[in-house]
């Protein structure tokens, strides 16, 4: 495989891509992106397991496409794709699925969760998902997946079926390691600031997005819900004011310790208009790129062309390395 260690993330095409992806993920595939091989898929075919209303569904992967590169994730270092255009995802998730058991899968917490959550839809894709994830990984010999924290427990137990699997049939999977941030795994609803920001969440004010209009993020972050206390500090207690002081450090580089000193007495009214003229600064760059790349759909589709072809030719040594090991005849 390549010289440089590799790195495999992607994002599911659903809702919008919150601060939060990008705080916990993106912001880490850009920084890596110059030291390693690193890949980033849009996971459409994960986005599947809930239903999807096609023409819409099309449209926001193009449109997450277009803010992966807005966002200056840059095709001539990255292999930037749609994992549906390379099958061998599929292909080796129906072989990995022979090598998961059920139980493994109904324990974990993404599908307990969205299986309480879309009752009359909890399908195969629902309870298999994390072995497709297994796959995207394992396809490439990834070394490091940078993900939010809510994606640890999926990092597992793909670490536990490579290594199942390498038992089983001799070295064939490179066991991967999760890339999860000290700071900004996990960041909160900016209205109910103990439950994870979601990029689906029903309440328009509980997230932003990073191609969000100003007066829009401005609004948010002046109504994002604090607590009855005045002093701006990183305490349990105070989740609201924490997150809001995580959002402020990493759309700054400026430390927590440097923030609190800054701001602690200043109440929170200058507080959140501050934190949210910082993310529209942040944003605003990436918001008038993504205009400009929507704009070329012709690019879009050589990156997206370009970015298949290379990844189908990685993926295509694993899946023959995987094939001649468990036995199948070669063609
Ligand atoms: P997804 O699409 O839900 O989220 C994309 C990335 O954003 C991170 N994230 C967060 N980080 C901090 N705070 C939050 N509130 C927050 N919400 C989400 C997620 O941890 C993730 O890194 N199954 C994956 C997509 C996927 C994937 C893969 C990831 C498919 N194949 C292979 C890595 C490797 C998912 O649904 O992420």
């Amino acid at each position: 495989m390549e010289k440089k260690p590799v790195i495999y993330s992607g994002i599911q095409p659903t809702g919008i891509i919150t601060i939060g992806n990008y705080i916990g993920a993106m912001s880490n595939w850009l920084r890596l992106q110059d030291d390693y091989f690193c890949i980033y898929g849009i996971a459409d075919l994960h986005a599947l397991t809930v239903r999807q209303v096609p023409a819409e569904f099309r449209a926001r992967a193009l449109s997450f496409f277009a803010q992966y590169l807005a966002c200056g994730l840059d095709p001539s270092k990255a292999v930037l794709y749609f994992q549906s255009h390379v099958p061998a995802h599929a292909e080796l998730a129906w072989i990995l699925n022979c090598y998961t058991y059920i139980g493994e899968m109904q324990r974990m917490t993404q599908f307990k969760e969205k299986s309480d959550k879309h009752t009359d839809n909890i399908n195969m894709g629902l309870l298999s998902y994390p072995v497709l994830m297994a796959a995207d990984i394992l396809l490439y010999q990834t070394s490091l997946v940078p993900v939010g924290a809510d994606q640890k427990q999926h990092l597992e137990i793909t670490r536990d079926i490579a290594i199942r699997f390498n038992n089983l049939y001799s070295e064939t999977f490179k066991v991967p390691e999760a890339y999860i941030p000290k700071q900004g795994a996990k960041i909160f609803s900016l209205q109910e600031p103990t439950a994870k920001m979601s990029k689906s969440d029903p309440d328009p004010n509980a997230a932003v997005s990073i191609i969000e209009e100003p007066d829009s993020i401005m609004r948010k972050f002046k109504r994002a819900v604090t607590d009855c206390e005045t002093v701006v500090e990183y305490r349990e207690d105070k989740p609201g004011v924490s997150n809001l002081l995580t959002i402020f450090s990493e759309m700054t580089g400026k430390s927590i310790e440097e923030l609190v000193a800054e701001y602690h007495d200043t109440g929170y009214a200058r507080f959140k208009k501050e934190v949210g003229e910082a993310v529209v600064e942040k944003f605003a760059p990436i918001r008038a790129e993504y205009n400009r790349l929507m704009d070329d759909k012709a690019y879009l589709a050589v990156v997206a062309k370009e970015g298949a072809e290379k990844a189908a030719s990685l993926a295509a040594r694993t899946i023959a390395k995987v094939k001649r090991k468990i036995g199948l005849v070669v063609r």
